[in-house]
């Protein structure tokens, strides 16, 4: 596994990170259990995984609370980086949306910040949050000054609850307003091989101020691992049945389209004895101004196979053939 710096924090935290966003509030038949959830976390850990990425909304604390009794044990062996911001059921902030049918809403307040990161720690059993991320911009009616949230975050690591600063889903303004009101160390943003926005803006941002810029839905919900194919079927309540209106590549020719690159690269897959989602996190990994890449696991299996994107480095021919493949493969239709 290689490891990378978090911005100017002193924390070094292994390149491919534990994503926990599909852990559910409650179990049901189809979603996992707490023990396969630890299980899942403990085998990333073994295949040398030091970076767990949640958030309080992730199960609305249970992802929090699972991994607390997941690193008990090993607590000085992981790097948690937990966010900030989003509120279910709480009124104060403002309304970003309805989720499993009930309101949410955002706020970056000092006061609800300190609250949460509480909260936080005492669901992850913890004196102190490795990374803590503001989730969302803040928006109105209930918009907080950038200046104001930074200087809690400040405070929040000179009372050594948080060791790290880093901020997801910004604007260019907002991530260069963060950088020049505090100790700005990571910025989390969507990147992959469908996806790459970032580019634009972001990732040389982050390159220029030394932020780490740290990738989320690599996969792109298992896109890009090649178990996506024009036959798969989701389960009944599964969030992936409903997306081609605003994930395009779900729709059943873009997936065959996807397969169809896939099936032209058994040669790579055989020269680095990997899968396809690893040669798709390697590659992810490999642009410049991405140093961390989030993955989500549902099995042990699936965290043993994603660990090892971790552990080696594409060719540069290679690179520029996948770079070729995806222009050759166009948008979405
Ligand atoms: N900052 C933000 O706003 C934000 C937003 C989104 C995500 N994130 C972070 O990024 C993390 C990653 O995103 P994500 O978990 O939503 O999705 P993802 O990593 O794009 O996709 C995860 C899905 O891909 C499939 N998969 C994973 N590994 C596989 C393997 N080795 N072989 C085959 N299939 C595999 C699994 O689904 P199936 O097996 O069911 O196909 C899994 O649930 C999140 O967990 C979260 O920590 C942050």
């Amino acid at each position: 596994m290689k490891f990378k710096a978090i911005g100017n924090s002193g924390i070094s935290a292994s390149v491919i990170g534990f994503g926990t966003a599909g852990i559910q509030e409650t179990t049901s038949e189809t979603n996992i259990s707490d023990k396969e959830i630890i299980n899942t976390i403990h085998a990333a850990i073994d295949k040398g995984v030091n970076l767990i990425d949640t958030a309080p909304s992730y199960g609305w604390g249970r992802a929090e609370s699972v991994i607390g009794r997941a690193i008990s044990d090993r607590s000085d062996r992981v790097i948690v980086a937990t966010k900030c911001g989003v509120l279910l059921d709480d009124q104060r902030g403002s309304f970003i949306g309805v989720k499993n049918g009930r309101k949410t809403y955002l706020s970056l307040e000092p006061s609800v910040i300190v609250e949460e990161v509480e909260a936080s720690l005492r669901r992850l059993n913890r004196d102190y949050i490795d990374l803590l991320q503001c989730h969302k911009p803040s928006i109105p009616p209930a918009r907080t000054p950038i200046e104001e949230t930074m200087n809690c975050l400040m405070n929040l690591k000179k009372e050594g609850k948080v060791r790290a600063i880093g901020i997801s889903n910004v604007s260019l303004e907002e991530l260069d307003s963060y950088r020049r009101a505090g100790e700005l160390d990571s910025n989390q943003f969507r990147y992959s091989m469908l996806s790459r926005e970032a580019d634009q803006q972001q990732t040389p941002f982050c390159r220029k101020y030394e932020i780490s810029g740290i990738a989320y839905w690599c996969l792109e919900q298992g896109l890009l691992t090649g178990s996506v194919g024009p036959e798969r079927i989701f389960s009944k309540d599964d969030f992936r049945n409903d997306v081609a209106d605003w994930l395009p590549w779900f729709r059943i020719e873009n997936r065959r389209r996807l397969q169809g690159m896939f099936s032209t690269w058994n040669d790579l897959t055989q020269k680095y004895s990997c899968s396809i989602g690893n040669i798709a996190t390697a590659w992810t990994l490999g642009q410049p101004g991405v140093t961390h890449a989030l993955l989500g696991n549902k099995s042990t299996q699936q965290a043993i196979s994603n660990a090892y994107s971790g552990s080696f480095r594409l060719d540069e021919e290679d690179m520029k053939r996948i770079n070729a493949d995806l222009v050759g493969l166009g948008p979405p239709v």
